[in-house]
């Protein structure tokens, strides 16, 4: 699903989160290893004041494992509990568990000594669209879906999904919006395929996306279109244009290469994986990307 973000949209998935805090002990903050910045809401540490947080970099399957390293390293030394999953296949989810564990115990400890029961721990899964918050829970609730209304401070009839007997999560993530106003942020993003029908153009999401394998992963080009040097670093993008869309025959009448449909191509081919596991930001350029952060 595509959202489009309007202040009045921001405001309401903001005050939705912020409800649903009092009800839980941990936030599970979903982000994209291939966009780790980029695909984080800007405002989220506001958002969840001091509640405990784990991040997830999710879709791993899909990232350069040894950038993930470098965002993992990154963000322990800023001491922010993060480990990297893939959803969709299930990898790393046992750490979910143990992770949480250690996020609570300080408050479980203070609990047990004023002899409440211990419990399991509630937590709450936010994120931006697509980055994968309803795989999660689906992968992780299996069959543990269980109405449980009747808590003492929940108003409204919740649902709770046990993932196991230690943790219990609400059944409806909470949707936070990312910074695509901005420029680099948007090419970050649709890049990926996490904006889909967004303002902005594929082919200058190309552009982007091709500009930035030409720096970081040269060969991957090379390899999946079968492109000499003179073309790969050609002055001219276009020249790239146009040699991945005569390969793959995508010309219209008059035997002019067909953009729209190049780009539609490429993108499709880089979003599933085929031109490798590959990440578009890593933690050296967040100067770049906090300075876009404050303006906001
Ligand atoms: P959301 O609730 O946060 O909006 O995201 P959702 O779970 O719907 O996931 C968005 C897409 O991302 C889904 O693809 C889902 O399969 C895919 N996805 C989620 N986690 C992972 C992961 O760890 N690895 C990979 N490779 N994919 C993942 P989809 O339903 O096929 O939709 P589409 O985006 O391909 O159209």
């Amino acid at each position: 699903m595509t959202i489009q973000w309007f202040p009045g949209h921001m405001a309401k998935a903001r005050r939705q989160v912020t409800e649903k805090l009092s009800l839980i002990d941990v936030v599970i903050e979903l982000a994209d290893a291939r966009v780790p910045a980029a695909s984080r809401n800007p405002m989220i540490d506001e958002i969840i004041s001091n509640k405990p947080r784990l991040l997830l970099l999710n879709k791993a399957d899909l990232a350069d494992p040894r950038i993930t390293q470098q965002w993992l390293a990154h963000y322990e030394k800023q001491g922010v509990m993060a480990i990297a999953i893939d959803a969709a296949s299930g990898q790393g989810l046992k750490a979910i568990i143990s992770s949480c564990e250690i996020l609570v115990k300080e408050k479980f400890d203070k609990m047990r000594s004023k002899g409440i029961k211990p419990r399991a721990i509630r937590a709450l899964i936010v994120g931006i669209p697509n980055v994968g918050k309803s795989t999660l829970i689906n992968k992780l609730a299996r069959k543990n879906i269980a109405k449980t209304g009747d808590r003492p401070g929940v108003t409204q009839a919740q649902q709770w999904i046990k993932v196991g007997k230690e943790i219990e999560l609400l059944d409806t993530p909470g949707i936070l919006w990312p910074k695509f106003e901005d420029q680099l942020v948007g090419l970050r993003l649709a890049t990926t395929g996490a904006i889909k029908d967004s303002i902005i153009n594929l082919q200058e999401v190309m552009i982007y996306a091709i500009k930035y394998l030409r720096e970081f992963y040269p060969n991957v080009l090379k390899d999946r279109y079968d492109m000499n040097e003179e073309v790969l670093f050609s002055e001219e993008v276009v020249d790239i244009f146009d040699h991945i869309g005569k390969k793959r025959g995508l010309l219209m009448s008059g035997g002019m290469i067909d953009y729209d449909k190049t780009s539609d191509l490429f993108l499709r081919e880089l979003r599933a994986g085929k031109l490798g596991r590959l990440t578009f930001e890593n933690p050296s350029m967040l100067e770049v990307t906090d300075e876009i952060l404050e303006e906001s």
